[in-house]
């Protein structure tokens, strides 16, 4: 990476999913005028990919291919952020339980994480980046000008997930989303490579009892105590 590229300011957000790391990340690079980046969005769509080619999730080799080999677009419509797949959207699957699973399956993997890096560092760009997942302040971006990892108690996300996908009309039950995350935290925080943890430098904030607001004001707190020129 050039040394040009390192001058561009990233800020992180990592935790995990159901803390509000994608709409307060989303939210404070429109707010910032930078860009945004959903990694997690990138490992749902290799999880898409897979399933529509009959690839099983265990199959690394085959996915590490597939991650590397995806083609991905990023647009903006009307009501939000578009993503299309072999040209086709798909926006509407990627949030989906059948491939929150699978995703957090095949991260698992090195093939796979390994073919995503380049992808998730082209996202930096002037005048800044937001970016949104697992590890973007340990591994993806360790040179962040400020790191965030939100959290928050799993109850609490599953209900934040459960009012979600209700509100997309998806039946939902919310203790089997319960169990659901509390899987997902095991498999995301336990695997061997880039497990999800907070960054030394890190700052962890609770969001439990928090609105988005809220944590957005802390954000902008850290911002304002931090010497990052913006
Ligand atoms: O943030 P998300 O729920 O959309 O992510 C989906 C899955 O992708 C998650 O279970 C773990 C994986 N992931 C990852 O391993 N590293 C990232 N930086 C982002 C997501």
């Amino acid at each position: 990476m050039s040394d040009e590229h390192h001058n561009i300011p990233v800020i992180t957000i990592d935790g995990p999913g159901g803390s509000g790391k994608g709409t307060v990340a989303m939210r404070l690079a429109e707010r910032l005028g930078w860009h945004f980046l959903d990694s997690g969005a990138l490992y749902r769509l290799v999880a898409v990919a897979a399933i529509d080619r009959g690839i099983s999730p265990k199959e690394e080799e085959a996915l590490g291919v597939l991650a590397s080999s995806l083609d991905v677009n990023f647009g903006i419509s009307g009501d939000g952020m578009v993503i299309l797949l072999d040209g086709n959207y798909i926006t509407g699957r990627l949030r989906s339980e059948e491939v929150s699973v699978f995703s957090s399956k095949i991260a698992t993997f090195s093939l796979v994480r390994s073919a995503l890096v380049k992808r998730q560092r082209a996202f930096r760009k002037a005048p800044g980046l937001v970016a949104d997942g697992r590890d973007m302040g340990t591994v993806i971006f360790p040179d962040a000008v400020l790191k965030v990892f939100l959290t928050a108690n799993a109850e609490a996300r599953a209900k934040r997930r459960y009012k979600q996908l209700k509100e997309k009309g998806e039946s939902v039950n919310l203790s089997r989303l319960f169990r659901e995350i509390k899987k997902r935290d095991e498999r995301d925080s336990s695997r061997a490579i880039a497990p999800l943890k907070p960054a030394d430098d890190a700052h962890v904030i609770d969001s439990t009892d928090l609105s988005i607001d809220e944590v957005l004001q802390i954000i902008h707190k850290l911002l304002d105590e931090s010497d990052v020129s913006l």
